[in-house]
């Protein structure tokens, strides 16, 4: 027997709905940016053999893993070399992935995005943006597009209705191509973070104004795709202390409380199985004392922390996922002090295929190298080359 690691309690299984993990050690969704154009159909991008090979070397005997972030529809893209699961060949390149995956015991969720605003015409085939509002983002896209020159359209309620079905077709794709379930993206400043957030969503319809109209997308959407594939195999996430996409709410504690207090009083059979939260330390763009000082100075927030949403769902049943920041050093002390039941590593889990058997065994970690995140030539490079543990 070994001795006693404050790491143990991530090396206890976890039930979350249907899904039977045997680590606490979760894949953190990331945008790689390393998939193949289809080059009948400008702007949708296919999973290849060398995202398999990616997602199966991270893949391990009942750990749980989120997809990069994924959209549901040609309309949601924001950024070139995305797989979508909108199309029959991403459904294909996607069940390369589920089936490799589930080779080596893993578990994969498919997480469905729309970014909102956080696009271009260019990349929607000369489409507007949808969003909340008309309100534009500051700066520049990828594609060098100043965005306040191309405003998003503020969404009528039948777009809004259908978004609420494509996010349901999207998960019933996900099914298809082998997904063991989905992960609604309602964070990190894309389109359902937008309508949460009252900085970026100024509707004076039901979906604006208060919080109760304001999260209203958020649980019709919840509601659409629980009922498409089943509860327990559903969960979402949300990063209510965001600023990443100009987002800045004036009281996430209320608003994203109210939220949770929401998904923990669903029903049974439209409860999502767990809940996915971003520690608000972390932050795109900016370090995590520079973040925690800007909360402190420009929110009344009294201290920022994800404890009061843990606790309500909680109540409900609902399952508590937290990410942002996570290292050996602070993970398992999340666990063994009751702040979440699983903890999500994304940057780490970048640069060490074998981070659960790293953790488990005390082994050092590879530093990752963040110029090569978001795609390097060749590709492999920062991708599929970050080696395993001797
Ligand atoms: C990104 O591509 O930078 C990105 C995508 C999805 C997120 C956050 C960041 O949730």
């Amino acid at each position: 027997m070994g001795s006693l690691s404050p790491l143990d309690p991530l090396f206890t299984p976890l039930r979350l709905g249907s899904l039977s993990l045997a680590h606490r050690i979760i894949q953190a969704p990331c945008t790689r940016m390393r998939s193949t154009p289809d080059p009948s159909a400008p702007g949708v991008w296919v999973p290849n053999d060398l995202n398999v090979t990616y997602y199966a070397q991270r893949a391990s005997k009942g750990g749980l893993m989120l997809t990069e972030a994924t959209p549901i529809s040609r309309d949601a893209a924001g950024y070139p070399g995305v797989p979508g699961i909108f199309t029959p060949s991403q459904i294909a390149g996607w069940k390369k992935v589920t089936d490799a995956v589930h080779a080596k015991g893993g578990i994969i969720l498919c997480q469905l995005w729309h970014v909102g605003r956080a696009t271009t015409p260019g990349m929607l085939g000369g489409k507007t943006p949808l969003a909340p509002s008309d309100i534009p983002m500051s700066g520049n896209a990828l594609d060098g597009t100043v965005y306040a020159d191309a405003p998003p359209k503020a969404m009528s309620v039948e777009e809004i209705k259908g978004t609420v079905e494509e996010y349901a077709a999207a998960a019933k794709r996900a099914m298809e191509a082998g997904f063991d379930g989905v992960e609604i993206h309602g964070g990190n400043g894309y389109l359902l973070d937008q309508f949460l957030h009252d900085n970026v969503n100024t509707r004076t319809d039901s979906y604006g104004g208060s919080i109760e109209n304001r999260a209203r997308i958020v649980l019709e959407i919840i509601h659409a795709v629980t009922q498409a594939i089943g509860p327990d195999r559903v969960g979402i996430r949300l990063s209510p202390y965001n600023y990443f996409q100009d987002t800045r709410d004036s009281n996430p504690q209320k608003h994203w409380g109210y939220l949770c207090s929401q998904i923990a009083a669903l029903p049974e059979s439209a409860r999502p199985a767990y809940v996915h939260m971003i520690e608000p330390r972390f932050d795109e763009v900016l370090d995590e004392s520079e973040k925690i000082d800007a909360l402190e100075t420009t929110q009344e927030v009294v201290k920022p922390s994800l404890d009061g949403f843990r606790n309500v769902l909680k109540k409900g049943g609902v399952s508590f996922i937290a990410a942002g920041n996570f290292k050996a050093e602070n993970a398992g002390e999340k666990i063994s002090s009751d702040g979440a039941d699983a903890v999500a590593f994304g940057r780490l889990f970048i640069s060490n295929p074998d981070l659960p058997r790293r953790l488990q065994e005390g082994l050092a970690v590879n530093a990752y190298d963040r110029a090569t995140f978001y795609g390097a030539s060749p590709p492999e490079r920062g991708y599929t080359d970050y080696p395993f543990a001797a």
